[in-house]
């Protein structure tokens, strides 16, 4: 497993300077030739989709890289971890909650063991009525249920967990209608407390996401 980042002492001060100037996108692809494992003849990736199937990476970059020395997230829909896993190898320092309506990851692997998040699993971020006591965070990451109506609910749900200057990141969003719909509510109920971006990624229609950041007073 690569350990660089987060052991820099060990490797050197050229390998740490290296290190750190490593993008998200290229973290994972390393990430993703650790991790590959035979299945069918072939090497498969149980991992994030964040880079490759979508193009969110370079997107989250430019929210990420102010924070890089030091960050707290809550990622809504674990699935194996990998996200969670990307964000620990590339942050100096992240603490990181993972939130998922399963009761544990989908599939477990040895490399779950180096993630050091806490977990609400068996939760439903849609339902009000089950809500985590969390500290507000930098970043809140939807990529849990990408339903219009899911993803409008754990918005409803979660925001208030976002600190001033931090993000909420609605992932997957699957229609330009949906992401419309979104960003015209989010305008209404918040106003000009926030600023919204909205990335297109490559082909895929769900290959969208919406940025909603909190303004400092
Ligand atoms: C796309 S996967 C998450 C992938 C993960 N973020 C990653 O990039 O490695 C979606 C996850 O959301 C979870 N999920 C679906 N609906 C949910 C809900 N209403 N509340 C919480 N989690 C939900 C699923 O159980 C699944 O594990």
């Amino acid at each position: 497993m690569c350990v660089e980042m987060n052991l820099p002492s060990q490797r050197g001060n050229a390998l740490t300077h290296r290190m750190l100037k490593m993008t998200l996108l290229e973290t994972y692809e390393k990430l993703l030739e650790e991790l590959a494992i035979p299945l069918g003849g072939e090497m498969v990736f149980r991992f994030c989709d964040k880079g490759h199937n979508h193009s969110y990476l370079p997107f989250y970059q430019g929210y990420f890289e102010p924070k890089k020395q030091q960050a707290t997230i809550i990622e809504i829909g674990v699935m194996t971890g990998g996200s969670l896993l990307l964000w620990q190898r590339w942050f100096d320092q992240v603490k990181a909650t993972g939130i998922d309506l399963r009761a544990g990851y989908n599939e477990t692997f040895a490399w779950q063991q180096e993630i050091a998040a806490d977990y609400h699993w068996a939760t439903d971020t849609t339902d009000a009525k089950f809500i985590p006591n969390l500290a507000p965070v930098d970043f809140v990451i939807d990529d849990g249920l990408h339903t219009l109506a899911g993803q409008w609910a754990t918005f409803q749900n979660y925001w208030r967990f976002v600190k001033p200057g931090g993000t909420y990141f609605i992932e997957d969003i699957e229609t330009q209608l949906n992401a419309d719909l979104l960003r015209d509510r989010i305008s209404q109920r918040l106003g000009d407390a926030v600023t919204i971006e909205h990335y297109r990624g490559h082909t895929r229609e769900d290959d969208q996401i919406l940025a909603v950041t909190r303004k400092i007073k």
